[in-house]
């Protein structure tokens, strides 16, 4: 059994977060997740975007048990009902993964609004629905919300300057988002290789903990993240090629079919995001380079002054996937693709991957170290 500092701080058996994959819904996924003894995170950025994204709004509706025409708070509010009602009986621990920067800010004061009145509601929902999952910007405005909430704080960011920013705020787990990982990266991104340890290095106390994220998908890797002194993982596209992840079925076989160097940055609505690659994704990054070139070399663009078409190319290209339309599928994930090659039940990978991070992590000792 591995226990660490995380999961003694969320309540949970395994130190692995399932991650939030917005504006894609992942209520089934982090059902199966919080029940295997993970940390199950709801995806809430963009999800209810009914003009721009009517296929994903409509699944994501059907995920949360709610109706197209409820209004944004009331389908929040179902969604994470339903996760509550179905991880009762294994009193399964879960949280709300909220991107909260300057383009989708409206919606963050939503999902929080959903917290909020649930929370105060009922009890129970307030000590199973533990966690706040803040990402993508700048985490000092919610401070006031997690103290009054009395909720368990991390931030998922990529870099050192963000974490100066976390800490002041009194986020509890810092999130150290490598460049390996799936969809939205950063505009000066780093690989968890060097991202984490520094991290580490210079923020892990008494009071903070921190998790890595982008790369992790087994029990080498996860091993490794351990060896660097994190407290746990939180994984995107491992969790997303399982037999529960409400993502289509093409999305699922692209992962698991995607070969080595298999992914691609490109454009995404928040800025540089990482795909699969594919005939079409790689036209969208021939875009990139054209329209939004500071994806490529670190200058974060005005989101404003970029051709709307980038944007439209994006969201074609997942509502092809939608469909089942391979010629114009585009999908997003991180590059640890190239290493899945099933679609387990999820409680079964968690444990496979935590069974190999044990057995790894007792036998390196013997295997590295001479007397
Ligand atoms: C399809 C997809 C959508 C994602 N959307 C979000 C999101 O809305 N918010 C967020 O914080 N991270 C998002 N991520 C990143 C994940 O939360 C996670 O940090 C990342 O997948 C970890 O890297 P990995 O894919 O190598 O495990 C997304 C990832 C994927 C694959």
């Amino acid at each position: 059994m591995i226990e660490t500092r995380l999961t003694k701080l969320v309540g949970i058996q395994y130190p692995i977060i399932q991650a939030g994959m917005g504006p894609y819904p992942v209520t089934s996924l982090c059902i199966a997740a919080a029940n295997a003894g993970c940390l199950g995170l709801c995806s809430t950025f963009a999800t209810t975007s009914r003009e721009t994204n009517p296929i994903v709004f409509e699944d994501f509706c059907k995920q949360a048990h709610a109706e197209t025409t409820d209004d944004d708070v009331t389908i929040f509010k179902k969604m994470f009902t339903r996760v509550f009602e179905e991880t009762k009986e294994s009193d399964g621990i879960f949280g709300a993964n909220v991107m909260v920067s300057a383009e989708v800010k409206e919606n963050a004061m939503k999902v929080m609004q959903a917290i909020r009145e649930l929370r105060e509601a009922d009890p129970e929902m307030k000590r199973r629905f533990r966690v706040l999952v803040t990402t993508a910007g700048d985490p000092m405005p919610w401070a006031g919300f997690v103290k009054e909430q009395e909720m368990i704080w991390m931030h998922v960011f990529p870099g050192v300057r963000t974490a100066k920013r976390c800490k002041k705020a009194g986020v509890q787990v810092l999130i150290a988002s490598g460049h390996e990982g799936g969809m939205h990266t950063a505009w000066q991104p780093v690989h968890s290789m060097t991202l984490l340890p520094d991290i580490i290095e210079k923020f892990s106390d008494e009071n903070t903990l921190v998790c890595g994220t982008g790369g992790f998908c087994d029990g080498k890797s996860i091993a490794a993240a351990f060896a660097m002194g994190a407290d746990g993982v939180q994984m995107g596209t491992r969790f997303l090629a399982t037999e529960e992840s409400d993502f289509c079925e093409l999305w699922k076989k692209m992962v698991v079919d995607c070969q080595d160097g298999g992914t691609i940055i490109a454009r995404g609505f928040v800025g540089p995001a990482r795909w699969l690659r594919s005939d079409v994704s790689l036209q969208h990054a021939y875009n990139t380079a054209k329209d939004a070139p500071g994806s490529y070399v670190g200058v974060p663009d005005d989101f404003s002054q970029i051709p709307m078409d980038l944007l439209t190319f994006e969201r074609h290209g997942v509502a092809a996937t939608y469909k089942g339309d391979v010629e114009h599928a585009m999908a997003g994930a991180g590059e640890c693709a190239q290493r899945i090659t099933d679609l387990p039940k999820t409680a079964d990978m968690v444990q496979k991957v935590m069974s190999d991070t044990e057995e790894i992590l007792r036998n390196l000792a013997a295997k590295y170290v001479a007397d």
